[in-house]
């Protein structure tokens, strides 16, 4: 479950399970980061990152719901991780709750999916770099195009073609803990993504 009210704040030492109420611990980056209680979970967070672990398939599909109802044209999310971390089920719930009427499958076969809406004609990306050497790679499947149209953008294995991606994304960085559980980091970038990282934590998680 999502906490809807997250009722205290702990700080990290050295684990989850050593979390002391209260403090706070800066990590090596400088930037502090903050436990907070939750039901089954127990985001991190900042002002620029967001630290979450799901318990299951589900639940990452949902949070990836929230967070496609709060994504505007131009948006770029990049998802990183392993294979079976849990990306595409994460993209799969951002198009979802922004309103595709497909499925996001994953892309690795076609490159790149596009998603249109049916209300209003907007456009989303998936787009999976799993195959792709470089950038140069990514220009040659027209991908510079697709960050220029003005749609919603989702890339799992960004890191592949990370000279060619603008600055401002919010950078989600999966990782896999046990067999139901992922680790999900959710790192803004830039002055956008920070907007919509500050929503999505109150959508989620009912944080301010
Ligand atoms: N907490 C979880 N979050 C996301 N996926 C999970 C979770 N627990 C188990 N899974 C399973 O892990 C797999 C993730 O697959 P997928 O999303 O395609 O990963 P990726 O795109 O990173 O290769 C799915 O089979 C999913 O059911
Ligand atoms: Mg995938």
């Amino acid at each position: 479950m999502i906490p809807d009210q997250p009722a205290r704040y702990y700080t990290i030492l050295g684990g989850e399970s050593q979390a002391a109420a209260g403090q706070r611990l800066a990590r090596p980056t400088g930037r502090s980061i903050i436990l907070i209680e939750g039901d089954h979970s127990m985001p991190i967070l900042d002002n620029q990152t967001l630290d979450f672990v799901s318990n299951s398939a589900d639940q990452t599909e949902r949070l990836g719901v929230r967070l496609g109802e709060l994504v505007r044209p131009a948006d770029l999310i990049c998802l990183e991780g392993e294979l079976g971390s849990g990306k595409t089920c994460l993209a799969r719930g951002i198009s979802r709750g922004w309103g595709s009427v497909r499925s996001a499958t994953s892309p690795t076969f076609s490159l790149i999916q596009e998603y249109p809406r049916a209300s209003d004609g907007q456009r989303l990306f998936h787009i999976d770099c799993y195959r792709l050497q470089g950038p140069a790679d990514a220009l040659a499947i027209g991908l510079e195009d697709v960050l220029d149209c003005h749609g919603v953008v989702m890339i799992e294995w960004p890191e592949r073609i990370l000279s060619i991606l603008p600055p401002d994304r919010l950078w989600v960085t999966l990782r896999w803990v046990a067999d139901s559980k992922r680790g999900l980091c959710f790192e803004a970038n830039g002055q956008r993504t920070q907007e919509l990282l500050a929503a999505f934590r109150r959508s989620a998680f009912g944080v301010r």
